[in-house]
């Protein structure tokens, strides 16, 4: 909590004696404040820091810095740090770069120096390698600075820009994000909100109502709910905020320091890693669901699987596991969520799961069931073309190991796309319940034997007698696996030793792309 001092010529005394009372001056002070932050439910900006960080380990920087405008009363309050806790220290050991915004100093709004603060760690973390974790909880843009506050946000995009897939960069909103704020957290790599504390929209619900005369909460608008579920904006949703700074811990735990370096590894001893269970998963009826997340947790360091973005596109699971103590990002199509098929959310949250490993150097486990694209107006006229290829492009553009289960269908273009041999899967495994076809066999019987079964004296029984054909000839493994498209038929027992054995194989893989500045993929 910074303290408030009264006026320009009281300035260099309390500054004196806050030196002195340096302790207090960081600890201390601002008790009013601290309770109108806590009566929120909210914790101040330097419990958040503290509670994030390893006891002890914290180092402050720029708290003695002070806001320079002096118009529209400002040269009447000063508060030192100007409404941000800047710093570094340790997570479990590891270095982080954290910046923590106050809201009790002017709303916690981003004033030049502010936004100079946070650009100074961002820059460290940057030169050292360390992510950057920002705590954001800020009315915006500082309005009695005009214009110079506006360029402090855009000096921190463009850091967000530079920073990216350099460094891990994690935003957790613990307040208001308003207005073009939105788009430092937008461009990091995950974004986590609290619960009925937190929102983030670009125009809040008054300019909503002027314009379009909805009437809508700040909560719905642009709360943890709709945010996590409805646009996807952010990757989870915690219940209150020590929970949210336990799963920022945790997310740490999976992802490597910079984009050079490896995630930790966790002793691991290899045992007996047959997993009887897997048998049972996939039920006797092809059309009947269940939960890829059983095929999941079956597979990975047990305990080990931390899903990322869990209430959006609930049709494609994604998250961070182990295997054998080494992370792996896990793709999972999701049967039980309209059969797993692929539509625009679940391309987009898929691509950019993929791209946020291939950045840091997470291999990727890949579970396939997938009927298709799912076909419709809605989805045709919103760009599923556009969409589903950020996921194609995704997978084909990674270069870390890429290890494929198909479970049970791999069916049409989903097949190409669910990291198939062809667009540079390292291995890929099919299990015996395995379907690689162009479609379901009855669509195809259909339409292939349109003619012969609209002639038949028995329509029905030849129809039948064509998907019995289809489904013996396609509906199976062996095609791919007799071309090579799938490398090994494999019980789901098996699946864990197979992996384990996978991806210690590739640990050492080095694939490079063509020279070029940068791809342009279909955004
Ligand atoms: C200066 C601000 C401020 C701001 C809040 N305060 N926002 N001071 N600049 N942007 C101050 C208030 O004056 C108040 O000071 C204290 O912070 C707490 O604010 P309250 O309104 O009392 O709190 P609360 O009721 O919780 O409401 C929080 C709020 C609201 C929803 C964030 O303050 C608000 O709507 N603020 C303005 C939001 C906004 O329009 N920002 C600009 C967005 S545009 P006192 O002294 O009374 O305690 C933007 C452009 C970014 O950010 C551009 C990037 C491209």
């Amino acid at each position: 909590m910074a303290k408030r001092i009264s006026n320009d010529q009281q300035l260099q005394q309390k500054l004196d004696e806050l030196e002195r009372k340096n302790q207090e001056a960081l600890l201390g002070g601002g008790e009013k404040r601290i309770e109108q932050q806590h009566a929120k439910g909210k914790l101040t900006a330097r419990e958040r820091v503290l509670l994030l960080l390893d006891e002890g380990s914290f180092e402050e920087l720029g708290k003695f810095v002070m806001h320079r405008c002096k118009d529209f009363g400002l040269d009447k309050e000063y508060y030192l740090g100007d409404g941000v806790v800047t710093g570094y220290g340790t997570v479990k050991g590891r270095l982080v770069y954290v910046f923590s915004q106050d809201f009790t100093v002017f709303g916690g709004s981003l004033s030049e120096t502010h936004a100079e603060k946070i650009v100074k760690i961002m820059e460290l973390a940057m030169k050292n390698g360390a992510p950057v974790i920002g705590l954001n909880d800020s009315g915006g843009a500082r309005i009695q600075e005009g214009v110079v506050s506006l360029g402090g946000y855009a000096d921190i995009f463009y850091r967000n820009t530079l920073a990216s897939g350099v460094i891990p960069q994690i935003s957790a909103i613990m307040g208001p994000c308003a207005g073009g704020a939105v788009y430092s957290p937008a461009i990091t790599d995950f974004i986590f909100m609290v619960e009925n504390t937190s929102f983030m929209f670009v125009t809040g619900p008054n300019v909503v109502k002027t314009v379009t005369h909805e009437n809508v909460t700040a909560e719905e608008l642009g709360g943890a709910q709709t945010h996590s579920s409805k646009s996807g904006v952010t990757h989870f949703a915690c219940a209150n905020e020590v929970e949210c700074i336990t799963n920022i811990k945790q997310l740490l735990s999976y992802i490597p320091q910079n984009c050079e370096d490896d995630a930790p590894v966790y002793a691991y001893e290899i045992k007996d890693e047959k997993r009887p269970a897997l048998n049972n998963i996939i039920p006797a009826n092809p059309n009947q669901p269940y939960d890829m997340r059983e095929v999941i947790n079956g597979v990975v360091d047990e305990g080990s699987f931390f899903e990322v973005h869990k209430n959006f596109a609930e049709n494609i699971v994604v998250g961070f596991a182990r295997i054998a103590g080494r992370s792996i990002g896990v793709v999972g199509n999701q049967p039980a969520s309209l059969a797993g098929v692929l539509d625009i959310d679940s391309s987009v949250k898929g691509a950019r799961f993929v791209r946020f490993c291939d950045c840091f150097n997470v291999p990727l486990l890949v579970l396939e069931d997938v009927p298709g694209f799912l076909p419709g107006t809605d989805q045709e006229w919103n760009a599923i073309i556009t969409n589903g290829a950020k996921l194609l492009y995704a997978f084909s553009e990674a270069t870390v190991p890429r290890v494929t289960v198909i479970t049970r269908k791999a069916y049409g273009g989903a097949y190409d796309v669910m990291n198939s041999k062809h667009i540079g899967a390292d291995l890929n495994y099919a299990w015996p319940t395995a379907e690689i076809a162009v479609m379901g066999a009855k669509g195809a019987a259909e339409i292939i034997f349109k003619k012969e079964i609209a002639e038949a004296a028995d329509p029905e029984g030849k129809l039948t007698e064509k998907v019995d054909e289809y489904t013996r000839k396609f509906a199976n493994p062996y095609r791919a696996a007799h071309r090579g498209y799938i490398d090994e038929v494999i019980y789901p027992d098996q699946t864990r030793e197979k992996l384990i054995r996978a991806f210690e194989m590739l640990k050492n893989k080095v694939a490079t792309l063509p020279k070029k500045k940068h791809g342009n993929i279909p955004l």
